[in-house]
């Protein structure tokens, strides 16, 4: 483990980011912050690397991956082709939370793609992954650092508590700041779709190439995911998860309700409300109600807190779906497995 500080100069000379570097051209996986969440980084091009992230997270492997990159320059080895929108998106977005599903060359290894013909990229803004992926000179695979299954980890405690002796190494470079993994567009379909809501918002998408697309199965039609990872029920606690809409009182009826089965309860709210629940045995704020981009950066810090208790169920407030909200609720849906009340 080492702990590097992103705002210093020259972070590429710096001998952590150095070491993870040679690590990765070794086809070693190592796990780096991004401004999401944490990524376990591998040689891209390397069938031997990407084996290596699979076992270490213990990931279905029809699931592809992002490729992480560090320049637009790369894309020429792994896209055969950019239409008129995807080049806007990345005018706009790059670096940033931002993936883009992209006609493959077929030069990553095909356990990336998943057997696929498109490839997921994405260049992080994150200082950290910026230097390590530069100093690799690699196109980096790299999946959220979590066991599969987990909340996705937002500090290195969350990636050692999952993968501690499944890696190489892992760079802390402290909190991340988005909270919630990347925005997924299909740039191969008309008009460009959204099939896995994140950092970057559907408004601030449209406000740059005009209409948007949904994934069906991302509004509940009973459709197979065009993101194979989204099938997964995915960031969850262990005590079973609730979505609860209607409000506190709501909440506070069927917290009632568990106390009466003598369950042990907690519950998921925000600064706002935390003083509301003096029937809940656990109660945990994820940010404020009023700053929805709080929320999306506690989330799943504030899933993982359950796992230290003892709560049997768990009641999570509801969070309207727009802006930084689709993230969240998609999120959240996952983490419940389609629960609600
Ligand atoms: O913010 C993020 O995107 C983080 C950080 C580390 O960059 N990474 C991340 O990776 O969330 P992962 O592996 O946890 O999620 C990748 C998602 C999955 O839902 C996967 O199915 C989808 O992207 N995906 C990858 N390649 C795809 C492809 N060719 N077509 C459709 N979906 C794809
Ligand atoms: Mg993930």
């Amino acid at each position: 483990k080492w702990k590097v500080d992103k705002f210093v100069d020259n972070l590429k000379s710096y001998p952590q980011i150095r070491e993870a570097a040679s690590l990765l051209k070794a086809n070693e996986v190592v796990a780096f912050p991004t401004e999401t969440v944490y990524g376990l980084g591998g040689n891209a091009l390397s069938d031997e690397a990407i084996k290596k992230i699979y076992e270490a997270k213990g990931r279905p492997s029809d699931n592809p991956l992002i490729v992480h990159v560090s320049s637009v320059k790369q894309l020429d080895d792994l896209c055969s082709g950019l239409n008129e929108q995807a080049e806007e998106l990345i005018k706009a977005f790059w670096p940033g939370p931002l993936t883009l599903i992209l006609p493959s060359t077929g030069h990553v290894s095909e356990k990336v793609t998943a057997g696929l013909s498109t490839v997921a990229i994405r260049m992080p803004e994150d200082p950290i992954a910026k230097a390590v992926i530069e100093a690799s000179g690699l196109p980096i695979a790299a999946p959220s650092a979590n066991l599969s299954g987990r909340p996705s980890p937002t500090t290195a405690a969350h990636v050692l508590r999952d993968l501690d002796g499944r890696v190489a190494g892992v760079i802390d470079g402290g909190e991340t700041g988005v909270g919630v993994e990347s925005t997924v567009v299909d740039c191969t379909s008309k008009p460009i779709t959204i099939l896995r809501p994140g950092g970057i918002t559907k408004e601030q998408l449209e406000a740059v190439i005009g209409e948007v697309g949904e994934d069906p199965a991302l509004t509940g039609q009973d459709k197979a995911p065009k993101s194979p990872g989204m099938k997964y029920r995915h960031y969850a606690p262990a005590a079973p998860v609730y979505i609860v809409h209607g409000g506190m009182e709501r909440i506070k009826e069927v917290l009632q309700q568990a106390n009466n089965e003598n369950k042990k309860t907690g519950v998921l709210t925000t600064d706002e409300n935390k003083d509301g629940y003096p029937e809940a045995d656990f109660v945990v704020a994820c940010g404020r109600r009023s700053v929805p981009e709080s929320v999306a950066h506690h989330l799943y810090q504030a899933l993982r807190e359950f796992d230290d208790t003892d709560v049997e169920i768990i009641f999570s407030e509801s969070f309207p779906n727009e802006g930084i909200g689709a993230a969240i609720m998609n999120r959240l849906t996952k983490a419940a497995g389609g629960r609600e009340l």
